[in-house]
């Protein structure tokens, strides 16, 4: 039986959706496993785990022989705070894990964990990581760069396609890769299916590494849109975190993290070497957001 913790989240879903559609075992976790209906009806499990909650997590885990997480917090606020969820909530979930006997766990982490990353969030990845390779049961660590779906699609894309304005936070003229979803998904499901990868930290990127001003055009240049960009520089984003960090810290996090200077860590990506070792094609932004401006064509 495969746990999938994370399953309502954009990775959780397309993993989970590939292991039903092999017929493996899956159980499908969220806070809220009324939402999992989609899952159910392809033969998941739902179950209700909460990472804050660890009693939830060893009911999880009963009679789990793998787990795949794709939760995070970091966005989340209060008790659901990224400290919580991303640092001692997955500790607690691999603890569960080893106590309940599953043998292997696969964890996302994210591209460039460090311990002394100027982000708190990426040095709760590497703590993660760490406690993970010392829990025994055997692992794979994937480290993905940024989504599409989430950088590229939401947070720029869709603005330009409705026709208002891009809100940026920074100058957005860093260069960054971005994946899709599915390229990640493909790589999470050979690991969970047992085809290799076992001690591995393996990072996932897409081939473009593109800012996020560069992606905003892109948008146009397929659409026929007009592009509008606004942006809150660096400085005002400096200014403006202890207040907002008293209303909500994860979006604190944004803004310390988009006030940094370009270079105060690295968010590009060569995909050489994970082309060498998994032949095949990585999504290009291009033609992810020539198949995103077709579809708002088409509907
Ligand atoms: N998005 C990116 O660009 C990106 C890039 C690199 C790495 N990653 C990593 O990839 C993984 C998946 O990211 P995603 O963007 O697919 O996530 P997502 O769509 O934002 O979904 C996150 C999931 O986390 C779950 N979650 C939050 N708090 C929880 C808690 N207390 N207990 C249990 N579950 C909780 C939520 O599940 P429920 O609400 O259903 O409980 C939600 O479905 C994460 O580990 C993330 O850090 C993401």
């Amino acid at each position: 039986m495969i746990l999938v913790v994370g399953a309502r989240g954009c990775l959780g879903a397309a993993v989970s959706r590939r292991l039903l559609a092999r017929r493996l075992p899956t159980r499908v976790a969220s806070r809220q496993p009324e939402s999992l209906g989609a899952l159910v009806a392809c033969g998941a499990q739902a179950v209700r785990a909460d990472l804050l909650h660890p009693k939830t997590l060893a009911t999880a885990c009963d009679g789990v022989d793998t787990v795949f997480a794709a939760a995070h917090g970091l966005l989340g606020r209060g008790d659901n705070c990224s400290e919580a969820v991303d640092r001692d909530g997955h500790l607690a979930l691999i603890d569960a894990a080893r106590a309940a006997g599953v043998q292997r766990f696969i964890y996302t982490s994210v591209l460039a964990a460090a311990p002394d990353h100027p982000v708190d969030f990426w040095r709760s990845k590497f703590a993660v990581e760490r406690h993970l390779e010392a829990s025994g049961m055997a692992f794979t660590i994937l480290r993905p760069s940024a989504f599409m779906e989430v950088h590229a699609h939401q947070l720029i894309g869709e603005a330009v396609l409705a026709g208002a304005r891009v809100r940026l936070l920074g100058h957005g003229t860093k260069p960054r890769n971005f994946v899709a979803v599915n390229d990640v998904a493909g790589l999470a499901v050979r690991a969970l299916a047992g085809e290799g990868l076992v001690g591995r930290t393996l990072a996932i990127g897409g081939p473009d590494n593109l800012s996020n001003r560069a992606v905003a055009t892109l948008y146009g240049e397929l659409s026929g849109r007009p592009v509008r960009v606004a942006s809150l520089p660096p400085l005002l984003l400096r200014a403006m975190v202890p207040v907002v960090s008293r209303i909500h810290p994860g979006v604190a996090r944004l803004f310390t993290m988009h006030a940094l200077a370009d270079d105060a860590f690295d968010e590009t990506f060569d995909p050489a070497a994970l082309l060498a070792e998994f032949p095949g094609r990585l999504t290009s932004l291009r033609e992810f957001v020539a198949a995103r401006v077709t579809a708002s064509q088409t509907h």
